[in-house]
């Protein structure tokens, strides 16, 4: 698997931002949009913040933009302090000329037997627009991307996860207390991920170095979900140094 090195996050994630601006120039100069897959958490803050600045200083216009977010929280209401949706209204969508209506987030507020259904249309969506140009991804600590967790199948859809214990200690600080984390989370499927034309997984600081050590050069396992992207054709894991500390 490419990997990219740099010497801190911000570096690594100037460089993203440039290549996600570039093909959002160059679907532009096609008439075309650019289908983005996108992901939140603490990672990729600083390619929105970099997407932001190039935006209000370099004139990037969002407005040929379709996004589809990885993940919602399962029930997570899109005003909830800790929604993936008011995230991305405040780390991206409401600081650039993105229209509203292209930017889809899994809905975290339907009731269960919805939820089936919504999936399903939510990769025929994905489809009808001729699949994501760009995948932006984050990795767990226990290997997840999305909310794909450890035991996910190669081919798995876009389904209602329940989450792992590793997955909800680590959101336990933002939602004030482990009992307070959701059970469940809507996710991106592995085999979306997967059919991306491009994949660019961040990973930052020592807290990943393992765990991207086993997804970039340990067996490609349903235990370690991120390691499927071992197969992917067109893939790179941006690092800092920190967090590439353990590869050979
Ligand atoms: C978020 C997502 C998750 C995160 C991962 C890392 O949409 O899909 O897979 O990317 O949990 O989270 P951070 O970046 O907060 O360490």
């Amino acid at each position: 698997v490419p990997t990219a090195l740099y010497a801190s996050a911000d570096e690594a994630s100037r460089a993203v931002a440039e290549e996600i601006a570039a093909l959002i120039r160059q679907k532009q100069s096609e008439g075309a949009s650019a289908v983005l897959g996108l992901a939140t958490g603490s990672t990729p803050k600083k390619v929105y913040a970099e997407l932001i600045r190039m935006h209000r200083q370099e004139g990037l216009s969002f407005r040929n933009v379709i996004t589809f977010n990885l993940d919602e929280y399962y029930s997570l209401g899109p005003d909830a302090l800790q929604s993936y949706h008011r995230f991305m209204r405040e780390q991206l969508f409401d600081q650039i000329d993105i229209d509203p209506a292209h930017c889809h987030i899994p809905d975290g507020t339907l009731p269960i037997q919805e939820v089936y259904q919504f999936c399903l249309q939510y990769e025929q969506h994905i489809r009808e627009l001729g699949g994501l140009d760009f995948q932006l991804l984050g990795i767990g600590r226990n290997g997840h991307i999305g909310f794909n967790e450890p035991g996910s199948h190669v081919n798995s859809h876009t389904r209602l996860m329940t989450l792992d214990q590793t997955t909800r200690a680590d959101a336990a600080t933002e939602f004030g207390g482990l009992a307070n984390v959701p059970r469940k989370a809507i996710t991106l499927g592995i085999r979306a991920i997967m059919q991306a034309k491009r994949v660019v997984l961040l990973a930052w600081g020592e807290h990943k170095a393992a765990i991207v050590q086993q997804a970039v050069e340990g067996p490609v396992t349903e235990s370690v979900p991120a390691s499927y992207l071992q197969g992917h054709t067109n893939v790179a894991f941006v690092l800092d140094v920190s967090c590439a500390a353990s590869l050979t």
